[in-house]
């Protein structure tokens, strides 16, 4: 190795130095989680601090376990992207194998990396803070804590930007906001006498709109483009998932969510869904026998043309694999969407696409997940393997990819579906606005589009109606609700979920 590296030093004809080489590397791809109060463990910020872990640093970085990513880089590519690139990691490798030269300390004195970026002017229009500090355990365990955070916003309200603060960063790992307008989590809550309720893969009961907003360690606030923003329903819940990451010492973590409206509608929504989930199973049921390795493939077809933006698989600890591709009704090669080689449940993800792609109608979206119930898999919680089946705790499986996307439809439509994407009860709400006065009808139809059922035919006057679809007799799954006028021709539709209530 050592000869292999002073060849190389020579072929380079330079050599490899601290501040020539190795520092612009560390400080881009690793200083933001290794440095004082962030959650890497240890800070990377000066040449004694990173030549102290060089043959770690060197471990870690060949064998790609830092900076983390899951992601296949040869698969597709995303905007949020954490890789070193080969010649980083041949160069961190060969400055560690000849000896951690330091080089010349550059004459321009270097701009210490702040510690938050104030970058946006814009004051949030609502901050929404934990009630209390939520004190994680110190005996280096992950720990998952749901904190139900009123808004009381007494209307409908569209949202254009959503930042979340860690209070402690140096253990908050990942943290999920879905939305919930009902009080339905209070039950879960109660039981457990801390603040907030532990839940370890999901929040155990199905909430309106799962995965509204992830964070993982790096990420900065996000504002939506072109019009788009997330809704709001009028005094929801923000139910707040944070994984806590493992620390020797008992920490404190008080963490806020702020919030920058969007100018009042017309606007396009950004919505996230689970079109990927245990319904859409081809030929099976998320079950995974003791002693057991499963694929389990499932596949939806869209009903209209998205644009996708964004993907956040779940799943527990007996998955290893993810693969999630798009066949495009016009297209022989598939487009490529995520492969997550070796899945960590404890690096979770939103993979937010390099650029959105549009799905047209007809797109049909496959997921291939890989579940080892075996002892071959180091996650495996049982140390004689019970069986899996679906749930949100630890001896239990998930199987879902969440999609974050809108409608790609025409600028201004006279008539817009308001509803939420997941449903778990027997009635669903549907918001129908209207800008004229439409004799139009309401039909619910099934993933395959095979099997659709009238709601409503009726004269709609201008304005807001409120309609109570009943939708306990169909069966668990993906469904699509349309608003046609009297010819037939489409005015306005939205996809749903429907879930049982102890789903996600
Ligand atoms: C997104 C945050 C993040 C980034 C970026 C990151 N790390 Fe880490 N690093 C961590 C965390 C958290 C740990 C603790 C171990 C774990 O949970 O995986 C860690 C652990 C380590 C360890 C110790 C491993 C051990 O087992 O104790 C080394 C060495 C390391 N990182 C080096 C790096 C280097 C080098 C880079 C850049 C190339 C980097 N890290 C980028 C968060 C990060």
């Amino acid at each position: 190795m050592l000869l292999f590296s002073a060849l190389y030093i020579q072929v380079q004809g330079q050599e490899i130095s601290y501040y020539g080489d190795i520092k612009p590397i560390v400080d881009r791809q690793c200083v933001s989680c290794h440095r004082a109060g962030e959650v890497g463990p240890m800070p990377l910020t000066s040449y004694e601090e990173v030549s102290a872990y060089g043959r770690m640093i060197q471990y870690v970085t060949t064998s790609k376990l830092m900076p983390p990513w899951y992601a296949d880089p040869s698969y597709a590519h995303y905007s949020n992207e954490r890789v070193l690139s080969e010649t980083e990691i041949k160069k961190i490798s060969n400055w560690v194998s000849s000896g951690m030269v330091t080089g010349k300390e550059p004459d321009v004195p270097i701009i210490p990396i702040e510690n938050h970026q104030d970058r946006i002017e814009r004051k949030p229009d609502l901050v929404i803070s934990m009630s209390e500090a939520f004190e994680q355990y110190g005996v280096y365990l992950d720990q998952y804590q749901v904190f139900i955070l009123p808004t009381d916003l007494a209307e409908d309200t569209w949202i254009e930007g959503i930042e979340f603060v860690p209070g402690n960063k140096k253990i908050v790992r990942f943290a999920s906001v879905s939305v919930e307008p009902s009080d339905k989590f209070d039950s879960l809550d109660r039981w457990d006498p801390r603040y907030g309720y532990f839940s370890f893969g999901g929040l155990g009961k199905t909430p309106e709109e799962p995965f509204w907003y992830t964070w993982s360690p790096q990420q900065e606030t996000s504002f939506m483009t072109d019009g788009t923003a997330r809704l709001l329903p009028k005094r929801s819940n923000l139910l707040l998932h944070i994984h806590y990451g493992p620390t020797g010492r008992p920490q404190k973590d008080s963490s806020v969510i702020q919030l920058y409206f969007a100018p009042p509608a017309p606007v396009q929504r950004l919505m996230t869904a689970p079109l990927i989930n245990p319904y859409v199973i081809t030929g099976d049921s998320l079950f995974i026998p003791p002693d057991v390795k499963k694929v389990f493939h499932a596949s939806y077809m869209l009903p209209y043309d998205i644009e996708l933006s964004d993907l956040t698989p779940q799943a527990n600890l007996l998955c290893r694999s993810w693969e999630v591709y798009a066949k495009l009704p016009d297209k022989a090669t598939p487009q490529k969407l995520l492969k997550i080689k070796e899945w960590n449940v404890n690096w979770k993800q939103t993979y937010h696409l390099e650029t959105p792609v549009v799905l047209p109608k007809g797109t049909v979206i496959h997921a291939l997940a890989h579940y080892d119930n075996t002892l071959d898999n180091p996650c495996n919680p049982s140390e004689k393997p019970v069986p899996f089946a679906w749930g949100a705790h630890l001896f239990s499986e998930m199987f879902f990819v969440h999609f974050g996307f809108r409608a790609v439809v025409s600028p201004t439509p006279d008539v817009r579906i308001c509803m939420a994407p997941v449903v778990s009860d027997s009635s669903l709400e549907v918001l129908l606005k209207l800008d004229k006065t439409y004799i139009a009808e309401i039909l619910i139809s099934n993933a395959s589009g095979n099997a659709s059922a009238m709601l409503e035919a009726r004269r709609f006057q201008k304005g807001s109606h409120k309609i109570n679809v009943p939708i306990g007799s169909i069966p668990y799954g993906n469904y699509t609700m349309t608003v046609k006028d009297k010819s037939g021709k489409i005015l306005a539709e939205q996809l749903f979920v429907k879930m049982r209530e102890y789903g996600l």
